[in-house]
């Protein structure tokens, strides 16, 4: 006999009260299917933000994981751990230890040791752990990959994906904010790609056998500072014939709802003109994009060998406009297009296309939290611990494992200028 499933709402308690971590709250409450009732959040504004909105008990609301999953009263049924890409393992294998479900953020760990202790522990416990590849959860995929299975490509041989980061996108992040150095966060590739390189694998579904990369930080560099620039962007004579000023990229939106929920809130609580105008003088993001203490790359290209010869190429970029990834599949009957919006099937035989949209780009709520991705990977995750049914879980924590695999292996390849073996 099977034990009976509770069908009171999901219990959960956010590690990490930031952008990820309010989102898969806010999420998992919108279901109607989950309660958020313990929070640990080292920052104090940010942790009574959210016991305010998610009406968490004082004595719920700690400054230290430790501290909370140390609780023996602690009644929640699942964590979601959405710390800095360095703060990942610990609070997972504590949780682990629990025998607590976990959301984990991507990357999973910095290290492939890491990693691994994560995978070996939930496999030991025989806990569920999601790692957060909310890709292969958006409808996009599961148009993308439900075409493929009825053979409308036939046998894929070859994938060409792009990741168009964004020029100012890559500016907040990645050359003034928290993903701008690897000693701090992670390689861009892992924090950025990991995604894509998984969201491959999805589609592939083939083991990956070698892989190489080239790459380098180009252009956001102090070679590249324009005469009369200065430190900061509110101070400089040349900021309005810059495209990465912070003038533009911030304060011309403080007006907007959209930009005050990000990137403005990640500058500051207070998403006022003042607000803004003092981080931009005070903090980071008021920083000249040549004079950061930036070192990640902003462009960089990766080449997957896959069993049985099938290849794939990833491009990220810092320069393109803002979008959403773009990827073209070369099969033996057919072609496929896609850019998270609308997806293009042209047919071999008949010299058809049959083009389908999927999220209309005129709807702005459609078009966030990764097109609805979020969503459906935070109610996927729900669904698993409420039914116990692991299996709605699209990844297991190996499997992710083998994905950033490919993607510690770029890096390698990268750096040492040679084709990486996987096997
Ligand atoms: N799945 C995705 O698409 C996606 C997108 C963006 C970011 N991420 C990942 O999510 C994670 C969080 O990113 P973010 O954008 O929310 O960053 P963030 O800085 O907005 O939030 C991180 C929060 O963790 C808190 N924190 C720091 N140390 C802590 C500790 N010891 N215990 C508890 N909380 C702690 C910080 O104060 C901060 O509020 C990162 O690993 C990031 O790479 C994933």
């Amino acid at each position: 006999m099977t034990t009976p499933v509770p069908r009171r709402p999901v219990r959960l308690a956010v590690i990490g009260a930031g952008s990820r971590g309010m989102t898969y709250g806010r999420e998992a409450v919108r279901t109607g299917q989950a309660v958020v009732t313990a929070v640990a959040e080292p920052r104090q504004l940010r942790r009574e933000l959210a016991a305010a909105e998610f009406q968490i008990p004082v004595d719920r609301a700690v400054a230290s994981w430790p501290e909370l999953l140390a609780r023996q009263d602690l009644d929640v049924d699942a964590v979601v751990i959405a710390t800095p890409d360095r703060q990942h393992t610990e609070p997972a294998l504590a949780t682990i230890a629990r025998g607590l479900p976990l959301l984990l953020e991507k990357p999973m760990a910095p290290t492939e040791a890491e990693a691994t202790r994560i995978v070996e522990a939930a496999e030991q416990a025989g806990v569920l752990v999601c790692v957060a590849h909310v890709l292969r959860y958006s409808a996009y995929t599961q148009t993308v990959l439900g075409l493929i299975d009825a053979g409308a490509v036939g046998d894929i041989v070859s994938v060409d994906h792009l990741e168009p980061v964004g020029w100012w996108h890559q500016a907040h992040s990645f050359v003034r904010g928290n993903w701008r150095r690897e000693d701090q966060s992670s390689p861009m590739l892992l924090a950025k790609c990991c995604h894509d390189v998984d969201w491959l694998s999805a589609l592939i579904r083939r083991p990956a056998l070698r892989v190489s990369s080239f790459g380098s930080l180009s252009h956001f560099t102090p070679a590249n500072k324009p005469e009369g620039a200065a430190a900061r962007c509110l101070d400089c004579d040349v900021e309005s014939r810059c495209p990465y000023s912070a003038r533009r990229i911030y304060l011309a939106h403080v007006d907007e709802p959209a930009a005050q929920r990000w990137p403005l809130s990640i500058l500051t609580e207070d998403v006022t003109e003042a607000g803004v105008t003092r981080a931009l003088r005070e903090g980071p993001y008021g920083r000249c994009v040549y004079d950061c203490d930036n070192d990640v790359v902003d462009h960089q290209v990766v080449s997957i060998e896959y069993a049985g010869g099938v290849t794939a190429s990833l491009t990220m970029t810092a320069f393109t406009p803002m979008a959403f990834r773009k990827t073209r599949i070369f099969g033996t009957r057919g072609t496929l297009e896609g850019d998270g919006y609308t997806v293009s099937v042209f047919d071999f035989l008949t010299g058809r296309t049959t083009t389908q949209q999927v999220v209309d780009p005129q709807d702005a709520e459609a078009g966030e939290g990764h097109l609805g991705a979020d969503a459906a990977l935070t109610a996927a995750f729900l669904a698993a611990v409420r039914d116990r049914r692991p299996e709605l879980v699209l990844t297991t924590p190996a499997e992710s494992l083998g994905t950033h695999q490919i993607v510690w292996a770029a890096e390698r390849a990268r750096h040492r200028g040679q084709v990486e073996p996987l096997v």
